[in-house]
């Protein structure tokens, strides 16, 4: 009796004499992160309730019926009152089960023509489409946060580094803005793969298409799709959008962790470059004097789980063969776990950086020790006309000199500079300054601040609010 109540509560009950082992039961459900997409699964119900009244295959009455049911559905989970049942294995099953319950047998037809297979994708693209909206704007938003930090930081020289020595003076908007183009490609990114994920999977059935005569670019219309897809075997089996993201969520988590791993350096007594505010750090439960970056070193930290979640699904998907199959259901989580970390990153990101404290003058001083001009001494000797490697062959020595002497290049009296070479003149001091080193990188895309103001307005024009 009790088996027969359980397989009653499925959705394949008929062809089954026995009831699902509990364990498996649980083992198999999906209603635990699938419930998520309610929201979408009732849209594209509401949407398949008018193709099939379209068809004739309901009356506009049974639509009605079952658009109303599905309303009352969605007023019941917003209201927190849906009665969610793990045993009935995901959420395109509660729902059509309550549908039934609260609208009556009419609700038994909405599956016509549908499978959970063509369901699923569409539901996960709509979903996608909602998430690319949000991540585009907090994006946006700390693409907004950085330049405004710029704005103040044009003029603010701060050492360059490559393999983290100092190599030669930038300034610090510079280094920031360098962020504010790659949050550009990671938009982009994002918007192309929502727009290759801009195509109708429903109407595919199981696998071959459904039976019905459905006007698939008429829903495909009412969904708000730019296409419909042309091969059902591809478009329920094919989880490449859901990749795409994940692999732009993945580049984005490298870019936010390397922000973060600046700023989280910067902020170490041996740099003191920045300090983060109270708000977004946190004290030690032992040390008394510890302020530690957390929050920027959990951006760090959490985008690993980016770089995983991609690996995941592609581990997931690779050797299933065509069509569908029972793995596919394990791309949702991945799938939401990078939606949701990139959220929570981004929310954080614009206020952090805009609490930051920028100590300019100790960057402005550091900017130029350890001889950060050498290249600009070596670029004075070529535009007097000596072979580029001769002058960094000649430079390389001057500097090995001031090291042992403990000077600066800007320090060494000019008979001592002139014993190096002879082209050197008194006009050398002009070039060996932070602020002739940056002033003669004015090439688009260089450190001279009037380059970075250039930059500037490129990147301002970015963040304008849709
Ligand atoms: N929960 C399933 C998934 O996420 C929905 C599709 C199930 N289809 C099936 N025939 N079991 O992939």
């Amino acid at each position: 009796m009790a088996a027969d109540r359980q397989r009653a509560d499925k959705l394949w009950g008929g062809r089954f004499t026995e009831g699902t082992d509990p364990g498996a039961a649980r083992f198999t459900a999906s209603l635990g992160f699938d419930r998520r997409l309610w929201a979408q699964d009732i849209t594209g119900s509401i949407a398949w309730a008018a193709a099939l009244r379209r068809t004739g295959l309901l009356t506009e009455d049974e639509r009605r019926a079952i658009v109303d049911g599905l309303h009352a559905v969605r007023a019941e989970i917003e209201g927190g009152r849906f009665p969610f049942r793990p045993e009935l294995e995901d959420i395109h099953t509660n729902i059509e089960r309550r549908l039934t319950e609260l609208a009556g047998p009419v609700g038994g037809k909405l599956h016509t023509g549908r499978s959970r297979n063509d369901q699923i994708a569409l539901d996960e693209r709509l979903y996608l489409r909602e998430a690319v909206g949000r991540i585009d704007e907090g994006l946006r938003r700390s693409q907004a946060a950085l330049v405004e930090r710029a704005e103040e930081t044009v003029d603010a020289p701060m050492p360059g580094y490559t393999h983290l020595q100092r190599a030669q003076p930038i300034v610090l908007a510079h280094h920031l803005l360098a962020y504010v183009f790659m949050f550009q490609r990671d938009r982009e990114r994002f918007a192309d793969g929502r727009a290759r994920a801009d195509v109708l999977p429903l109407g595919s059935g199981a696998l071959a298409g459904t039976g019905f005569a459905i006007d698939r670019e008429a829903l495909a219309r009412d969904l708000g799709f730019a296409a419909t897809s042309a091969n059902s075997l591809d478009a329920v089996s094919d989880r490449d959008y859901l990749a795409e993201f994940l692999s732009a969520a993945a580049i984005t988590g490298v870019h936010l962790s390397r922000l973060a791993a600046d700023l989280t350096l910067w902020a170490t007594a041996e740099f003191g470059f920045v300090e983060f505010s109270d708000a977004f750090a946190t004290g030690s439960s032992i040390m008394p004097q510890k302020k530690n970056p957390d929050v920027a070193e959990l951006i760090r930290g959490k985008s690993g789980r980016l770089a995983g979640n991609l690996v995941a699904l592609l581990t997931t998907l690779k050797g299933l063969p065509l069509a569908y199959n029972s793995d596919m259901q394990e791309d949702k989580e991945p799938f939401f776990d990078s939606v949701d970390t990139l959220e929570a990153i981004l929310g954080v990101l614009p206020p952090l950086l805009a609490s930051l404290t920028f100590h300019t003058e100790r960057m402005r001083q550091a900017a130029g020790e350890h001889f950060a001009t050498a290249t600009d001494l070596a670029d004075y000797l070529v535009r007097k006309g000596l072979p580029f490697r001769e002058a960094h062959e000649i430079v390389g020595r001057v500097v090995l000199h001031a090291s042992r002497s403990g000077a600066t290049l800007e320090g060494l009296p000019l008979e001592e500079l002139r014993r190096f070479s002879p082209l050197i003149g008194s006009d050398v001091k002009d070039a060996l300054g932070v602020e002739a080193s940056l002033r003669a990188r004015a090439v688009t895309g260089g450190t001279a601040p009037a380059a970075v103001a250039q930059a500037l307005a490129t990147a301002r024009a970015l963040i304008t609010p849709p």
